[in-house]
């Protein structure tokens, strides 16, 4: 009888350890500056407005940072988390427009240098959110540092954001090369940031998915368009994400466009494991 209670225990224990909910978006880039930070907060915003739970990881280093972008502060952040200091509950902090924000900070810089029990603290608060949320997004650096290339193999769905400029074309094809070689189902989708015309975003990405098809063997989803807009300009200065400072500017309607599209099933889970399992074993390597 003892055995039996002894093993359901264990049981019930494996299955919430295995338990998975979030749909894990990370947000990436080749060269920096291309607005990944902006579109994972309005992003965030938008999925949390379609009622969803949505947590924004922010694991950018640079300086442009998601709690400066929604006037926020965040007395605590990761690396309290990794140290023990604090609960990972404790560090998320409620965002304007309804997603709650966990700020990296410098303890996601080291995140090769952690220890074994500094790791596993983090994997297992990380598990945690992603046992209660609908939508982990991740806001990465620019670039392929092995930081970011921990989060963005272990994702869902890969948001690569270039603009048409061909600098950061080049720099987002890269990024798209090094995610190929990773035998894994996870989907890769382009967004192209500030474009001048609808068409331009088209051909920036038809160039981008024939090349990725032809010679990484990839089929690159088509995750649309946002047009260089001034009022993303502006509501940088006034630290107010746009979708709620202007919802009805030219970017706020693309946004709400791609939140819906990914809403509906494109990002969906496609792996079987969850997130931070894969993610720890990536560390490992
Ligand atoms: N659609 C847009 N229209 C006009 N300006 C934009 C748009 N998107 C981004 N920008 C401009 O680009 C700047 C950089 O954006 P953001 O900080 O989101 O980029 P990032 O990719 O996160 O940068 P980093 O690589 O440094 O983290 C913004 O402050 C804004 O001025
Ligand atoms: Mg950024």
């Amino acid at each position: 009888m003892t055995a039996l209670m002894d093993q359901a225990t264990h049981l019930r224990s494996l299955a919430r350890a295995t338990a998975r909910q979030a749909t894990v978006i990370a947000i990436a880039s080749g060269k920096g500056g291309v607005g990944k930070s902006n579109i994972a907060v309005n992003l965030s915003i938008r999925l949390a407005s379609a009622g969803k739970d949505v947590v924004l990881l922010d694991a950018d280093l640079g300086l442009a940072n998601a709690d400066v972008l929604c006037n926020i502060d965040l007395p605590c952040n990761l690396a309290h988390v990794i140290s023990g200091k604090r609960d990972i509950n404790e560090v998320m902090v409620k965002a304007p427009g309804g997603f709650r924000l966990i700020g990296g900070a410098s303890g996601l810089a080291k995140m090769a240098d952690l220890t074994e029990s500094d790791r596993q603290r983090l994997v297992d608060s990380l598990q945690q959110i992603e046992q209660q949320a609908d939508y982990l997004v991740i806001d990465t650096g620019a670039g392929i540092s092995p930081n970011v290339l921990s989060f963005t193999r272990a994702a869902d769905h890969v948001l690569v954001v270039t603009t048409p400029e061909p600098t950061a074309i080049t720099d987002a094809y890269a990024v798209i090369k090094v995610l190929s070689r990773d035998q894994s189902d996870r989907r890769v989708s382009l967004l192209v940031n500030q474009t001048l015309s609808e068409r331009e975003g088209e051909l920036v990405y038809d160039r981008i998915a024939r090349v990725a098809r032809q010679f990484l063997n990839i089929n690159l989803l088509d995750a649309g368009g946002v047009p260089d807009d001034e009022h993303v300009v502006l509501s940088v200065r006034k630290r107010t994400p746009f979708v709620l400072a202007y919802p009805k500017c030219p970017a706020s309607v693309c946004v709400s466009q791609l939140a819906m599209r990914l809403a509906s099933g494109v990002a969906s889970p496609v792996q079987p494991e969850g997130f931070f399992d894969r993610m720890s074993r990536w560390f490992r390597r």
